[in-house]
């Protein structure tokens, strides 16, 4: 049984997973490896804390990732949210997936584009119709008095869209995470855990496409 909370020094796991060698992969194959085995042992592979800046400092919260590819990480939100509005005022990113059930973490630096609003749509119009609803309906992040008044803005919504498509609200989209720097974390005996972080191997801070082999070196860390 987990430790309850009064019994913090004393709780603990200890990871004993296979020894990670130095990855030969570019790091968007070692991704989509890494996330396929989550998919079979973590509830919500695609559920990744995000970490945005604004003048107060950061601050993080989960969204879940919706596409991959060579050019980063694909999200969607209220571009009026909290984050939203970090994001356009300044696009440093951190992303983390918290895979404990496989002794694992990606950690990703980065910065946020506005993603095209071909791709917005896209992933708009195959979300459930009360997703929809619920995102032309939602001021992300304002203050609302009640979970009454909430429900009766739905509920005006869905009866003015009745029989219609719902089209994709301009304040709600697609953010997509470009990349300098990813780190593969393997727990480990002794908490002597692998790490292999990729970094530009031009020694910048630009971001690069997760598939160009050439732009990426691969460190060692202590753990
Ligand atoms: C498992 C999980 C998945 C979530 N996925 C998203 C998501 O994809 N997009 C989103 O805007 N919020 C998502 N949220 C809600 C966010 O964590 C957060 O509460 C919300 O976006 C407001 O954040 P902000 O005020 O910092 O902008 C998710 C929350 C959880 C727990």
């Amino acid at each position: 049984m987990t430790e309850p909370v009064d019994r913090l020094p004393q709780t603990r796991k200890t990871y004993d997973s296979a020894v990670f060698e130095h990855p030969d992969a570019a790091p968007l194959d070692l991704l989509r490896q890494w996330y396929d085995e989550a998919a079979d042992h973590v509830r919500e592979p695609n559920a990744m804390t995000v970490s945005t800046l604004d003048e107060w400092g950061p601050s993080s919260r989960i969204v879940l990732l919706k596409g991959l590819d060579e050019r980063g990480l694909l999200f969607f939100t209220d571009y009026d949210s909290a984050k939203g509005r970090q994001l356009q005022a300044d696009p440093r990113i951190a992303v983390n997936f918290p895979w404990q059930d496989m002794e694992r973490q990606v950690r990703i630096r980065g910065l946020a584009e506005v993603a095209a609003p071909e791709d917005s749509d896209a992933y708009f119009a195959v979300r459930p119709r009360g997703s929809q609803i619920g995102a032309t309906v939602s001021k992300q992040s304002q203050p609302v008095t009640s979970r009454e008044q909430m429900q009766t803005e739905y509920d005006a919504a869905a009866a003015e869209l009745e029989g219609r498509d719902v089209p994709r609200p301009d304040h709600w989209g697609g953010f997509r995470v470009r990349v300098f720097e990813i780190e593969f974390w393997q727990g480990q005996q002794n908490r002597f855990h692998d790490r292999w972080v990729f970094r530009r191997a031009d020694g910048g801070h630009d971001v690069a496409d997760l598939d160009d082999a050439s732009a990426w070196e691969v460190v060692r860390l202590y753990p």
